[in-house]
């Protein structure tokens, strides 16, 4: 079964994470079949906005750890090659169609920052988004060193992204991360409504307001997305960061003691 299930309906393509056994976190193959419909959805005239959704109980663990484990392994200064997580990020940056997300449960790191990229965001009142990416040894990505503080103030974007706390749907929705909580065997279904309300205006009108709405960030944040990805491929082969990989393996607390 793949782990990224797509459908296309009523000039919706809706693409959902299916690796619930894992949480729904995110592999190198799922980035790139990730990357690949959104290209795709560019290109094809019937898709006229995106809808990416979990499950009701989750929405994305984040990055696979174990991909992360094989990309620490390499040794500190052979060169990075472009992992398919980065180009997801580009790709989902510059995406110029509507983009829609339903969040139920936890949205962890990527699943969090993917949802800076998002034009509307349905939570279920299980959502708990987090970006503990310190907690891991590593850096912000997705432009999220950029865009947390811009969006929630620069003190909660610490405490989110310094402190890698927890945050709920109503928090999100108070900082405008998310547009409206609900229950969570209705957020997919409220996020397609929606979706579908903006695949019947005029998409020519939706693209350019969402043009126009972006464009003094959007050099901004292809350029912090770069920025990151350079500190990024450099924490995750870190001691800390390989310590924290091993431990959440082992199911124990990381030693940070000696980093
Ligand atoms: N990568 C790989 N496997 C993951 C994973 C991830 N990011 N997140 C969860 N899993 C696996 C677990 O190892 C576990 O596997 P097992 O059944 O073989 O033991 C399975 O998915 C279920 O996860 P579990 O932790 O038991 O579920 P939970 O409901 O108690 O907690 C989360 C859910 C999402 C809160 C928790 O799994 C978690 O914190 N995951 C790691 C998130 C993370 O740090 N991501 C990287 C961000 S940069």
């Amino acid at each position: 079964m793949t782990d990224i299930l797509s459908h296309t309906e009523a000039g919706v393509l809706t693409l959902t994470f299916n690796r619930v056994a894992r949480k729904n976190s995110i592999t190198g193959a799922m980035y790139g079949a990730l990357s690949a419909a959104l290209e795709q959805a560019v290109a094809d005239d019937a898709i006229r906005t995106v809808l990416i959704q979990g499950d009701p109980t989750i929405f994305s663990a984040g990055n696979d750890i174990a991909d992360f484990m094989t990309a620490a392994s390499a040794p500190a200064d052979a060169p990075m090659p472009e992992s398919p997580a980065m180009h997801f990020l580009r790709v989902i940056a510059g995406f110029p169609k509507p983009l829609i997300a339903a969040v139920c449960g936890p949205a962890v790191g990527i699943g969090t920052t993917l949802l800076f990229h998002c034009d509307l965001v349905y939570a279920g009142d299980n959502a708990a988004f987090s970006m503990p990416f310190v907690n891991l040894g590593l850096v912000p990505e997705a432009a999220s060193s950029l865009l947390a503080p811009q969006m929630f103030g620069y003190h909660r974007a610490a405490e989110a992204l310094l402190l890698g706390e927890p945050f709920m749907a109503e928090a999100a929705l108070e900082i405008g991360l998310v547009n409206r909580v609900v229950p969570p065997t209705e957020a997919n279904g409220i996020a397609q409504q929606q979706a579908r309300k903006l695949a019947a205006k005029p998409l020519s009108a939706l693209m350019e307001t969402k043009r126009l709405m972006k464009l003094s960030q959007q050099a901004p944040v292809l350029e912090r997305i770069d920025v990151e990805g350079v500190s990024f491929g450099k924490a995750m082969r870190s001691p800390a960061a390989r310590e924290a990989f091993q431990a959440f393996m082992e199911k124990r607390k990381p030693d940070f003691s000696k980093f």
